[in-house]
């Protein structure tokens, strides 16, 4: 038994901020952020938007896209690591917006791979004959935990949503999924303050995004390199058989550094960071949708989906669309 991914679904939020606009608000220029990062607009959620809103938009879709009802989702999984709440889980906030009831809803927080952990987990339910329709989201508001006074960090993120609904098949489907993390990297990309965590006098309370930029591309590129190898050479594979590499949209340097060292073409290579900026664990499902919706991604291709984030956390799934 596999899992199968039946349908897509994304969601932006309509207010778009340009580079020209982060140009007005903090001492920056449209050339250093298209040069360093190539993104060159981001969408950022209302006042009155959650991360659960942004995540009903894209479920809803996905559904429509998989022809299935309320009543047939068994279980949500939820990536994301900018919930509405500490609790209730963005996965029950979803629950309730849908007309869902009973089913296991959660989240999971893997910063940027949190799709990738999310869409393995519940690929085990489905092989294991726990769930028939699983919900999968990616869905962030980073852009409440950024400083927008740091222009190291506020160029960078953006919000949004992608969502798919996975279901059993006899044919694969999601073939294999890998999964890392490695907490010594804890301080190059983090919050330093939770809601656990108490200020002291060397360390006051900040609740946004602090991160070594340098430091975090290297272990990036390396990392996202040695999990598309591993993943290919798990299965026998070369990197020429994949029909479209869809990595996690970080920064477009690290995207362009990565399929020139697995030597696979970037006309392979799905970019939408460019338009949407770093939507961390709703970059890769937004980026999949974007390729199905516009026709690149058929039936039947070999997708690798691979992501990177914060933790550091890391993963990869490779299925067959
Ligand atoms: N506009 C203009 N200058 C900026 C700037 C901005 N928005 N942000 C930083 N700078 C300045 C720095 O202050 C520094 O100035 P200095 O030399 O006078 O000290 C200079 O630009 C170079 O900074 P540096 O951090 O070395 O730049 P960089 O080439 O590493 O690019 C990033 C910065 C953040 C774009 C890059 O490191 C990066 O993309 N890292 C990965 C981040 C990422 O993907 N995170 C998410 C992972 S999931």
């Amino acid at each position: 038994m596999y899992s199968r991914i039946t349908g897509t679904g994304s969601y932006l939020p309509e207010k778009v901020v340009t580079n020209a606009d982060l140009e007005k608000t903090v001492d920056t220029t449209d050339e250093w952020i298209r040069a360093r990062t190539g993104i060159e607009r981001r969408h950022i959620a209302a006042d009155d938007q959650c991360t659960s809103d942004l995540a009903v938009h894209a479920a809803r879709l996905a559904m429509t896209a998989a022809g299935v009802q309320p009543e047939d989702i068994d279980l949500i999984v939820v990536g994301t690591t900018s919930p509405d709440l500490v609790f209730p889980n963005v996965g029950c906030l979803v629950q309730e917006r849908l007309g869902i009831r009973g089913c296991p809803a959660f989240s999971i927080e893997a910063a940027c791979s949190g799709f990738i952990y999310a869409l393995t987990t519940a690929d085990r339910f489905v092989v294991t004959g726990q769930a028939k329709c699983a919900l999968v989201i990616g869905a962030e508001t980073l852009s409440r935990i950024v400083d927008w006074s740091d222009r190291s960090t506020c160029v960078i993120f953006g919000d949004g949503s992608g969502a798919v609904v996975i279901q059993p098949s006899e044919e694969p489907g999601i073939i294999s999924c890998h999964l890392g993390a490695d907490g010594r990297y804890k301080d190059l990309l983090c919050t330093p303050s939770g809601p656990s965590k108490k200020p002291t006098a060397d360390q006051p309370r900040d609740p946004f995004i602090t991160m070594k930029g340098n430091e975090v591309f290297k272990v990036a590129v390396k990392t996202l390199e040695s999990i598309v190898r591993k993943t290919l050479a798990e299965n026998n594979m070369d990197g020429s058989e994949i029909d479209w590499l869809i990595p996690h949209q970080a920064n477009n340097r690290i995207i362009q550094a990565l399929s020139k060292r697995l030597k696979m073409p970037i006309e392979k290579v799905i970019l939408t960071v460019q338009e949407q900026g770093n939507t961390s664990a709703a970059s890769v499902p937004l980026a999949l949708d974007v390729a199905v919706r516009d026709g690149r991604g058929q039936r039947g291709d070999l997708l690798l989906l691979g992501a990177f984030g914060g933790g550091f956390t890391w993963g990869s799934v490779l299925l067959r669309y």
